[in-house]
């Protein structure tokens, strides 16, 4: 049996230790916040943090996941369902088109915001390699610089 927690809940799964986390999340636990994109850890859809860094979930495994804490797109509000500094950056630059590929994106950005509470463009181009098919990086960049505005000010 491997136990972790996710979005500070504990879980308990036995028998799966081959499963990639993407796939409990989404089949088994009812978590279908981050995305099937590739399966090959390159478009970043289904990025969650693992232990602060983020990860892509279909490319580890639930036997590796001992002990670790997995926070979700689903896990970065508040227990009052408030957004985070980034969610709510993503709402006032209206980032998302499709959709799709945004809460690795989001995931992402707020991984790079813990380690670096003030990038650059340059920085963010670095640190965030999620691919977005509707070609909303200047969006996202901006978003990126409108939460390190209000992080800097709280
Ligand atoms: S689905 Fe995991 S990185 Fe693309
Ligand atoms: S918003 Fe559509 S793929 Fe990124």
């Amino acid at each position: 049996m491997v136990s972790f927690t996710v979005n500070n809940t504990s879980v308990d799964i036995s028998g799966m230790d081959d499963k990639p986390l993407l796939w409990a999340l989404r089949e088994d636990l009812g978590l279908p916040g981050a995305k099937y994109g590739c399966g090959i850890a390159q478009c970043g859809a289904c990025r969650v943090l693992i232990d602060g860094e983020s990860v892509p979930s279909c490319s580890i495994t639930l036997g590796n996941l001992a002990g670790a804490s997995v926070i979700t797109i689903e896990g970065l509000s508040d227990p009052d369902n408030a957004l985070s500094l980034v969610q709510q950056a993503w709402v006032d630059e209206q980032v998302p088109q499709c959709g799709f590929c945004q809460p690795g994106f989001i995931v992402a950005a707020t991984a790079l915001l813990a380690q670096n509470p003030n990038p650059t463009d340059a920085d963010i181009d670095e640190a965030i390699t999620n691919i977005c098919r509707c070609g909303t990086y200047p969006r996202i960049r901006r978003a990126i610089h409108r939460a390190a505005g209000t992080i800097s000010q709280s």
